[in-house]
């Protein structure tokens, strides 16, 4: 079976690097060329562990290629995978003109059999509107729309791909699923469970998925809070909670709020459907109100650590991006934090190991450094937005003697209660008490 990924980004590189991986003979077509030069190159033009060597690899050995722009060349493709992107439009809802666009390239070269898979998130009932739309552009064309929704985090997108939780296939027809099954053997055969269940369905569960992990972020940040009140630790509630199998360990990590690509865009997808459909979902409109909130709360924060003024305060930023492991700026806490803090009067030294290159035209009055020991110098206060390995390897008795001030504002829990007592620091960690020095 030959494959063609139309969207070489975030989704659609992944999945084709880790196809040829698997086997298959990939495509991935995109309109942008310099893109297309680089990936050519074996150079991935998004940071993501593993796959430039994927790159390298299968671009040598002939199972990835690139072109630029739909052509001739789809014609040979069995399954014609969708991975565009479905940004959020200004009223919250998914916008589709570039899956639209992608549908309106492939469909003048469909030849024999061909399923296309819609691999992007997309809106309840789009496979349906997909299907009807070649239809009517091509009656003559043999194919299937199916769906199959990816759940690959940023920063482990090649292990989550290779080593998934289940694999979803939303699928009308016999045929198609066969072709998918067949694709999706290799990992199989690894014990991974494949799903087949209605278009409907894959579609929404995808929504579904994404905004129950927002939900429990949203959640541990409430009882975080109310930890820290009532005296209690919410590492240990989390950690008690989480071993219930029926809650789960995973994404309960307190923080400045969840960002990103996927949570705030899929959260707000999810809200203007189901008002569409007359079935609000009102639990998901709170965790959005509390992931909105939780942002400028955590600028408070920082605003209590140096004494409630920030005026003439220098406040050192480590990490910018919205998780470790990426360069991603979307939707990061940072977006919000630190510009607040620079209209609060603050002057802002921020270091980030692999964001600030995208960070910097986003976030231009901050004031960059070359390394996390930097944003100590002078400042008043410290605060870890972002949880990069690297930050709990700082010297932090040295990093307190660059120091004006005392106070270490830790949103991610990087480091201890014990360690900044040590180096003399005011610690304001998140889910417990603060300690003071
Ligand atoms: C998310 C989902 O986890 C993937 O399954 C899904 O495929 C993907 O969206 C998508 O729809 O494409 P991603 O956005 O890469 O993946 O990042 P996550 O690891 O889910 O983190 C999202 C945000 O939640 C980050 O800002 C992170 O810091 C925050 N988070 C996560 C917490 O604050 N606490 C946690 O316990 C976990």
């Amino acid at each position: 079976m030959k494959i063609s990924i139309i969207g070489a980004g975030y989704v659609g590189l992944v999945s084709g690097a880790c196809f040829a991986e698997l086997g298959w003979k990939v495509t991935c077509f995109d309109n942008d060329e310099t893109r297309i030069d680089q990936m050519r190159q074996g150079v991935s033009p998004i940071f993501e562990p593993g796959l430039d060597d994927l790159l390298a690899r299968h671009g040598a050995s002939g199972h990835l290629s690139f072109q630029c722009g739909a052509d001739a060349a789809l014609a040979s493709a069995d399954l014609i995978f969708i991975a565009v992107g479905t940004p959020m439009s200004d009223d919250g809802k998914a916008d589709l003109f570039q899956v639209i666009d992608a549908i309106t390239q492939i469909v003048p070269h469909l030849s024999g059999y061909t399923v296309i898979v819609l691999k992007s998130t997309v809106p309840i009932g789009t496979n349906d509107k997909v299907e009807a739309m070649i239809r009517s552009l091509r009656p003559d064309a043999d194919f299937d729309v199916c769906s199959n929704p990816e759940f690959l985090r940023e920063g482990s997108a090649v292990q989550d791909f290779m080593q998934p939780d289940r694999i979803l296939i939303g699928s009308n027809s016999q045929r198609a699923t066969e072709m998918l099954r067949q694709l999706y053997r290799p990992l199989e055969m690894r014990d991974v469970p494949i799903m087949t269940v209605s278009r409907i369905s894959a579609e929404l569960a995808k929504y579904a998925a994404n905004t129950f992990l927002a939900m429990k972020i949203s959640f541990i940040n409430e009882i975080s809070d109310l930890s820290e009140k009532a005296g209690a630790n919410v590492s240990e509630v989390a950690m008690a909670i989480g071993k219930d199998h029926r809650i789960g360990e995973k994404f309960l990590h307190p923080g400045p709020g969840y960002g990103g690509s996927c949570f705030p865009k899929d959260v707000s997808a999810l809200i203007f459907q189901a008002r569409e459909f007359n079935s609000p979902v009102t639990l998901v409109e709170q965790v959005q109100k509390i992931n909105i909130a939780r942002k400028l709360a955590m600028v408070a924060r920082i605003v209590d650590a140096v004494g409630g003024e920030l005026e003439g305060k220098t406040i050192g930023i480590l990490g910018v991006t919205f998780k470790p492991n990426t360069d991603d700026m979307r939707d990061a806490a940072s977006l919000t934090i630190l510009p607040s803090l620079i209209e609060k009067g603050a002057k802002v030294m921020a270091y980030d190991p692999i964001g600030m290159r995208n960070a910097r035209h986003m976030l231009p009055r901050v004031n960059w450094m070359s390394g996390p020991q930097d944003v100590f110098n002078d400042a008043d206060c410290v605060a870890v937005l972002t949880e990069w390995g690297e930050f709990n390897a700082l010297d932090l008795i040295e990093a307190r003697g660059l120091m004006r001030g005392d106070a270490l504002v830790d949103l991610r829990n990087v480091f201890t209660h014990e360690r900044a007592r040590e180096a003399g620091l005011r610690y304001y960690p998140i889910g417990t008490q603060p300690s003071h020095g």
